[in-house]
């Protein structure tokens, strides 16, 4: 059975005081109620990690980074090991993000090395991929997809894909208020699950949870989430409401 996931990206928001409060809000909300098969994320700002994961490991959620370094730990100023992220009690970090390669030119090559060291200190990524509006309009984003799946991911070893978590989140969809229609991210959920099917077997693709990315709100989760290739959410502006967030994780129906 694969694992149902919500997770929370709160991206660059939030000061400490914030954050402490946003954490305590989730975690009483959750504890009034919540579907018991699904695994809940916060990934906080990387500043927090140690206290959401705290707070994360005494309510029953998990917590995860929103970036790591693809290098071992030495001269690299700025920067944060995987090493250090597992020390501060993290589970799940999101590699591939789009803000990361559009704003920070990470590459599939950049962020398949920042894989590596996820892997190599049991912290399971969650690799985003998705296509802008342009590919889709011209019909490329299967191509799109089929290309950043294979370059991030598909040189890793059977046993080490397992361990990974699928994002699809269309770019023209974060942020914008614009989902996809649960038939479009069906489509594609469908699509990336053959592309591992493909190269690790089937029984390795029916495994991996693949989660829906992009304007999800308490409005329309419910339905996303009830396709059956969609395995659960990677939520940005709806996660910093902890009121919307916990209905996020309460609209599984499945
Ligand atoms: P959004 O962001 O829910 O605000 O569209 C999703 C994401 O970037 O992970």
């Amino acid at each position: 059975m694969r694992k149902k996931i919500v997770a929370g990206n709160w991206k660059m928001n939030k000061t400490f005081s914030e954050a402490e409060g946003l954490l305590f809000d989730i975690a009483d909300l959750l504890s009034e109620s919540r579907p018991k098969d699904v695994e809940v994320v916060v990934c906080p700002p990387a500043i927090y990690l140690e206290l959401a994961s705290d707070i994360a490991q005494q309510n029953d959620f998990s917590c995860g980074a929103q970036n790591l370094s693809q290098y071992d730990p030495g001269a690299y100023t700025g920067e944060l090991s995987a090493e250090m992220v597992k020390s501060a009690g993290v589970k799940y970090v999101i590699l591939g993000h789009s803000e990361r390669r559009t704003y920070f030119g990470e590459n599939d090559e950049i962020i398949a090395a920042k894989i590596s060291q996820a892997l190599k200190h049991d912290i399971i990524p969650i690799y985003c991929c998705g296509e802008v509006l342009q590919e889709r309009e011209e019909n490329r984003h299967f191509d799109v997809v089929a290309e950043q799946v294979n370059k991030a991911l598909c040189h890793f070893a059977n046993h080490e894909i397992r361990q990974v978590v699928i994002a699809y989140e269309p770019v023209w969809a974060i942020g914008t208020g614009k989902t996809a229609t649960p038939a479009q991210a069906q489509e594609m959920h469908a699509y990336i699950r053959s592309l591992i099917s493909r190269h690790y077997g089937q029984e390795t693709a029916e495994e991996m949870s693949i989660l829906y990315g992009g304007s999800c709100n308490p409005g329309n989760a419910a339905e996303i989430f009830e396709q059956p290739d969609v395995d659960g959410g990677l939520i940005g502006g709806a996660s910093l409401k902890a009121d919307d967030f916990v209905k996020i994780i309460n609209s599984f129906k499945k």
